[in-house]
């Protein structure tokens, strides 16, 4: 009885121990784990996955800072701009996706993303309503620019002087953000009816949507959901020199495919950019508990390298590394857009400017995905919108003003995962960690059985090392 025990449990540990090893060779349960989720996150109709990307349940926070101007006359003199940053002012942002159409089976699927801002005063400096920047005249920089390209030129020129434009304007960020009655412009609709009178940074942009987009659902590969496959009807872009830089890459950044590996680089197309940018992996992170990847965009997005050559525009024309001209897709607005303060620019650029001081944790853009479910746990998206401003001989208003490139407003637009929608994912997550981790289980089970039969091995060898004399003393004596 006690030796087939022994080999009972013998057999029992070595059949455990090699069935975990089969299982972890074939990765049988990690294989269920990575095929369930690879069906479930998948935009269907009805599925959880597609009524969070439809109404996405976090709250996204948009911060505006402005740079106030403190020294205009001295700018126009040829001095160094001072400026100061004004903000934030915080826009709760409701999202919403509408005219959703699902195509081709099931696995194509159109929509217009919608957003509305509205103002969180508690989060705020101040009143957008009743708090004043002064910047630059951006409405008449446009038109001197238009001007410049012998378009109403004669015209352009005579209303400047006539209605005595000044480069820098003071109005309330409400007036900056969300659009005013611009002078210039009303004059300039007269004649060319679509040229919008009004000028706003957002002018436009609440409750409205950035075009139409036509996504994969995923329902035929994980890799392909949410990606983009047609904005606006185009599969790509006209407007930059090459055909890699006008690719539509990747998805929107408001989702990303499941079981990411860290060594992946992700595609994101965000449209105010006009161009795709990819994130990188940077570090490991835990957000309310859960894991996560860090990704942010990385310094070469923007750098000055034959790989972003097809940005320079007109062809050849690069500014330099940190700074993406966009007036192409700005109706000729000489807009050109970077990191806030210029964070991974070129030097010159910060020292142009007074007032600017680049910092990684407040200046770069980054994520914070879950890598098994592609959930975004935590991200912040930060960019500046500049003006490209020169001295125009045609143009007193720009009296003497240098060449630079000059910061007008920076977002960062922000989200965290609540606590309860954390803890739900988190039961999620814990549960496929039970599933993955069964074949150690067993192959613990097994090792407790193999110590149980070495155990029993060790005493019975010791019980005959020991009982052998005693046993066999009495036996001579007897
Ligand atoms: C999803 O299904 C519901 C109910 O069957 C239907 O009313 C709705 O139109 C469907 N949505 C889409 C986008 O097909
Ligand atoms: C949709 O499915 C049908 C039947 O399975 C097939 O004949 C058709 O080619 C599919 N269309 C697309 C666009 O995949
Ligand atoms: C945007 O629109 C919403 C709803 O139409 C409104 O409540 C909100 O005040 C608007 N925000 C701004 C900044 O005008
Ligand atoms: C901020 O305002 C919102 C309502 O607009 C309110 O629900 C919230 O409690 C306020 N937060 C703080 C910290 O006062
Ligand atoms: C910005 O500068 C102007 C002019 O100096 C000043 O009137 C205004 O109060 C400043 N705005 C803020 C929000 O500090
Ligand atoms: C979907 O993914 C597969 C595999 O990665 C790829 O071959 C295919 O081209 C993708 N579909 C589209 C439309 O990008
Ligand atoms: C788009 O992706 C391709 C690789 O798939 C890459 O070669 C190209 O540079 C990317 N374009 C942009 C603008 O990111
Ligand atoms: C961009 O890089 C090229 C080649 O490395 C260099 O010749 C050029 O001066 C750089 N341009 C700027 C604006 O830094
Ligand atoms: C920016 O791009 C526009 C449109 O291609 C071009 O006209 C303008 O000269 C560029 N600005 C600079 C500073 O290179
Ligand atoms: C957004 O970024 C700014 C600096 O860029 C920082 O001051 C602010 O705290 C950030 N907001 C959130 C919600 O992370």
């Amino acid at each position: 009885m006690g030796r087939c025990c022994f080999y009972t449990v013998g057999t029992l540990s070595l059949l455990l121990l090699v069935t975990s090893i089969a299982l972890l060779v074939a990765r049988v349960f990690q294989k269920a784990v990575d095929q369930t989720i690879e069906k479930n996150i998948v935009l269907r109709n009805g599925s959880e996955t597609f009524d969070s990307w439809k109404k996405p349940p976090l709250p996204v926070y948009a911060q505006f800072y402005f740079f106030n101007v403190t020294n205009p006359e001295e700018i126009l003199r040829g001095e160094i701009p001072r400026l100061e940053e004004v903000g934030p002012y915080t826009y709760r942002e409701l999202r919403d996706k509408a005219d959703i159409q699902f195509g081709d089976n099931g696995t194509t699927i159109s929509a217009v993303s919608n957003k509305a801002y509205v103002f969180e005063r508690n989060q705020s400096v101040g009143d957008p309503k009743t708090d004043l920047i002064r910047t630059l005249n951006i409405p008449a920089v446009t038109a001197m620019e238009w001007a410049h390209l012998h378009f109403f030129r004669e015209l352009i020129e005579a209303l400047l002087k006539a209605y005595q434009q000044t480069l820098f304007v003071t109005h309330t960020v409400d007036e900056l953000l969300w659009g005013y009655k611009d002078e210039i412009l009303s004059l300039i609709n007269v004649f060319k009816p679509e040229i919008s009178p009004y000028f706003g940074l957002y002018y436009g942009k609440n409750g409205t949507n950035d075009g139409d987009y036509v996504f994969l659902t995923g329902e035929d590969n994980y890799l392909n959901f949410s990606k983009i496959v047609e904005w606006n009807g185009k599969t790509s872009l006209d407007w930059w020199t090459t055909d890699k830089c006008n690719m539509i890459n990747g998805t929107d950044g408001d989702s990303f495919h499941p079981l990411i590996d860290k060594d992946e680089i992700l595609y994101v197309f965000p449209s105010e950019f006009c161009r795709s940018v990819y994130i990188t992996f940077s570090d490991f992170k835990s957000v309310q508990g859960l894991p996560a990847f860090r990704y942010k965009v990385p310094g070469e997005v923007l750098a000055n390298t034959s790989d972003n050559a097809g940005f320079c525009v007109p062809k050849g024309n690069c500014l330099g590394s940190g700074v993406l001209n966009i007036s192409i897709c700005k109706n000729g607005a000489p807009i050109i857009i970077s990191f806030p303060h210029f964070y991974e620019a070129d030097k010159k650029f910060v020292s142009a400017i007074d007032g600017m001081r680049p910092n990684k944790d407040y200046h770069e853009t980054f994520v914070d995905i879950n890598p098994l479910t592609g959930i975004i746990l935590r991200a912040a998206k930060r960019f500046q919108i500049n003006v490209y401003v020169k001295k125009l001989d045609d143009f007193i208003e720009t009296g003497n003003i240098r060449t630079m490139v000059f910061p007008v407003m920076y977002i960062n637009e922000s989200v965290l995962i609540d606590k309860d929608t954390a803890s739900r994912l988190k039961s999620v997550i814990n549960t496929t960690l039970i599933i993955t981790n069964i074949p150690y289980i067993v192959m613990a089970l097994g090792v407790f059985f193999g110590l149980i039969f070495t155990w029993l091995a060790c005493r019975g060898q010791g019980s005959m090392d020991e009982g052998t004399p005693d046993e066999r003393a009495p036996l001579i004596r007897t």
